[in-house]
């Protein structure tokens, strides 16, 4: 590969680009859930399908991922499966 690093550019090369200016906005963090919601630092707006906007000033707002909140778009802890309790010896069905 032969060495470029003496070629200046063309005189009517454009400039090459700035690096963008960071934002002057704190970046908002997000935590994600396998199993359950997104948590994000509040306050948060949320788009709904149907164009209304849910709005919660809270510190920490979980958004609901699995679509089974009754309080949609904010968990409510439904997503967490229920766990069947394993029936006692003495409480199992006989065929
Ligand atoms: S993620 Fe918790 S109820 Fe949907």
């Amino acid at each position: 590969m032969p060495d470029t690093s003496d070629i200046t550019p063309h005189p009517t090369a454009p400039a090459p680009a700035a690096p963008p200016a960071p934002c002057p906005r704190p970046a908002r963090r997000v935590a994600l859930d396998p199993q359950g919601p997104v948590l994000v630092e509040g306050p948060v707006e949320i788009v709904l399908d149907d164009g209304t906007v849910a709005r919660s000033d809270r510190f920490m707002v979980a958004v609901c991922t699995c679509r089974r909140s009754r309080t949609y778009p904010w968990c409510d802890t439904s997503h967490r499966a229920r766990e069947r309790k394993q029936p006692a010896p003495h409480e199992k069905r006989k065929p």
